[in-house]
C-alpha cells in the first residue's frame, strides 16, 4: 500500500466538446486519472470565476477548465471569455499565495478523448506534485493574503 497524496481535481467541461471527449474517452477505455470529478457546464464561458475559488476553498487542491478550441465555441466566442477568466484568476491566486499552476485551461474537442485523458493524467501529476492545497488549513493559519482580504472587507 502507497501513502502517495492523491489529489482532489475538479474539472469544469463544456457540455459541446470536452465533456464528450471525456465520454469518448471512457467509451474507448481510455484510462485516466481517477482523481477528478467532472462538471458539466453548457459552455466555458459559463464558468463563473467564484466556481473556481468555491471549488478550491471546498477542499479541491486543483482545477481543470475545458472547453471548445477558439473559434470552435458553439456559443461564438464565449471561449475567450473563459481565457480573460482563466488569465486573471491565475493573477488573483498569485496575489492570494495559491500557485497559479493549480487551475489549468485546456481546449478540447468531442473528438479528442484521448488528448483529454493525457492532459488530465499530465494535471493530477503536476498538482500531485504541488501536494495538498490545504486552503482552509492555511487560511487558519494566516499564512494566506485572502484572510486580510476578507479581515479588510468586512
Ligand atoms: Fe464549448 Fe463554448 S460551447 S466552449
Amino acid at each position: 500500500m502507497t501513502d502517495q497524496f492523491e489529489p482532489t481535481i475538479i474539472g469544469f467541461t463544456c457540455n459541446w466538446c470536452s465533456y464528450r471527449a471525456a465520454d469518448l474517452a471512457g467509451t474507448a477505455r481510455t484510462k485516466y486519472a481517477p482523481n477528478v470529478r467532472l462538471v458539466r457546464l453548457m459552455c466555458s464561458g459559463r464558468l463563473d470565476p467564484t466556481f473556481v475559488m468555491k471549488a478550491l476553498s471546498g477542499g479541491a487542491d486543483g482545477v481543470l477548465i475545458t472547453g471548445c478550441h477558439p473559434g470552435e465555441c458553439h456559443y461564438i466566442e464565449q471561449n475567450y471569455k473563459a481565457l480573460r477568466r482563466f488569465l486573471l484568476l491565475r493573477r488573483v491566486l498569485k496575489g492570494m499565495g495559491i500557485a497559479p499552476e493549480r487551475v489549468k485551461l485546456v481546449w478540447a474537442s468531442a473528438a479528442e478523448g484521448v488528448k483529454l485523458a493525457h492532459e488530465i493524467d499530465a494535471f493530477v501529476a503536476e498538482v500531485r506534485a504541488m501536494g495538498p492545497l490545504a486552503w482552509h488549513k492555511n487560511i487558519d493559519n494566516g499564512n494566506h493574503a485572502e484572510k486580510e482580504i476578507m479581515e479588510v472587507s468586512a
